[in-house]
């Protein structure tokens, strides 16, 4: 049995996964699980010598791991798969446990449970228990991962690939809400590492197509932020056909910015709108100088300030690739038009470098590399804001 703690990312590997909602990070990786497997088999292969053993396996969870395990078993042996199910009974005992698909005939042959992971060891417990009736010679069970910290059962698993700490994983048949089993390595939720005491302000910066909207969602989601980006704000209002949003649409159209004053009272009215944030993130805001006093004045007038300014850098010429994907689906009429992107990637370069000096000289600014995939960007984002 191997202790699993944490596991040290290797820059090459693919370290985030994202299943549904949340993010999980390398835990195990195929070759340490293989390498585990290997000698789990070794042990079963001479502890069985002389056996009529049967692996009973159970699903879902267990699918991957059985299969990689008997193919390192070179005993004479039988395999089947069941599921354990609870259902209501009708009479007085309420829940009623079966096993599916126990169909072989068990008497005299000593069993393997083999599971994917051992929480807290009631569902092995259950399942031991429906065996008894069976007249099975022996029963042990093999699992690859263990949480000892979770564990109120009554019987330690007897063959442990991995003993871990109480903390969710997924992959290599493991789900969160049934997604996530197909994987070859075990990932293990990310959680936030630092607890803050002070918000978490963050303004995320990047040319248009840079990808900021799509890793706010995940900051978002990660440190329970709130978004606050102008350029929503100011659709939603041209949608709305609001008096802002009329007046912010001749702007918006020809690729340039909203002044000032009209882009700052908007805003305002967004930040006072919040009791006890964690934090906010600022979303294509701010573009001036002038912008970026107003909102150091406004934060600290709700005694915060801006923790950071995130910029994700990406080359202009994967920014119109982008953008000319994005423009098949997003309906935006910005984003169609070629002169109007080469003119908001202008506008970005030209008057908007000054708002990272700006924060340069408040040592707040810091640079991402804004190319590959959206994960390894949200990795590097998450490394980042959990070092400030
Ligand atoms: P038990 O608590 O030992 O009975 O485990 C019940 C079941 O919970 C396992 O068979 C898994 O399906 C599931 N489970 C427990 N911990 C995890 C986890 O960290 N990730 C995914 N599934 C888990």
């Amino acid at each position: 049995m191997l202790l699993r703690k944490s596991y040290f990312c290797r820059s090459n590997s693919k370290n985030v996964i994202r299943v549904l909602d949340k993010s999980f990070e390398v835990f195990i990786t195929k070759e340490e699980i293989q390498q585990e497997i290997g000698r789990l088999a070794e042990k079963i292969n001479a502890d069985y010598s002389n056996s009529d053993l049967v692996f009973l396996s159970v699903l879902n969870g267990a699918f991957m791991f059985t299969a990689d395990l008997l193919k390192s078993i070179s005993l004479d042996c039988e395999v089947s798969f069941v599921k354990m199910s609870s259902y209501s009974g009708v009479d007085s005992r309420g829940q009623v446990d079966e096993l599916i698909g126990l169909g072989n005939n068990l008497a005299g042959k000593d069993i393997i449970i083999v599971e994917d992971i051992v929480d807290t060891g009631i569902t092995i417990d259950k399942i031991k228990s429906l065996l008894e009736p069976e007249g099975v010679a022996s029963v042990k069970v093999c699992t690859l991962l263990y949480k000892p910290d979770a564990f109120k059962g009554n019987e330690k698993p007897d063959y442990v690939g991995f003993s871990i700490p109480n903390a969710f994983v997924v992959g290599y048949g493991l789900d969160y809400n049934q997604k996530g089993r197909n994987h070859d390595t075990i990932y293990q939720i990310r959680e936030q590492k630092k607890h803050r005491t002070s918000m978490l302000n963050i303004v995320l910066f990047g040319p248009p197509g840079a990808g900021k909207g799509t890793q706010s969602e995940r900051l978002i989601e990660q440190y329970g932020l709130i978004h606050l980006s102008t350029g929503d704000i100011f659709r939603a209002n041209i949608k709305g056909e609001t008096e802002l949003g009329v007046l912010a649409k001749t702007y918006i159209d020809k690729g340039q910015l909203v002044p000032d004053e009209l882009t700052i009272n908007m805003l305002k009215a967004e930040v006072s709108k919040q009791s006890d944030p964690k934090g906010f993130i600022f979303d294509g805001f701010p573009r001036t100088i002038a912008q970026a006093e107003a909102l150091d004045a406004l934060l600290a007038s709700i005694e915060t300030s801006i923790t950071a300014m995130i910029s994700l850098d990406v080359d202009e010429a994967e920014l119109k690739d982008r953008l000319a994907n994005r423009a098949k689906t997003s309906g935006r009429p910005d984003d169609a038009n070629p002169d109007v992107i080469q003119n908001r990637i202008d506008v970005y370069k030209n008057e908007t470098a000054p708002v990272k000096r700006f924060y340069e000289q408040q040592d707040k600014w810091v640079m991402i590399n804004g190319i590959g995939t959206i994960d390894e960007i949200t990795e590097r984002l998450f490394a980042t804001v959990d070092s400030l």
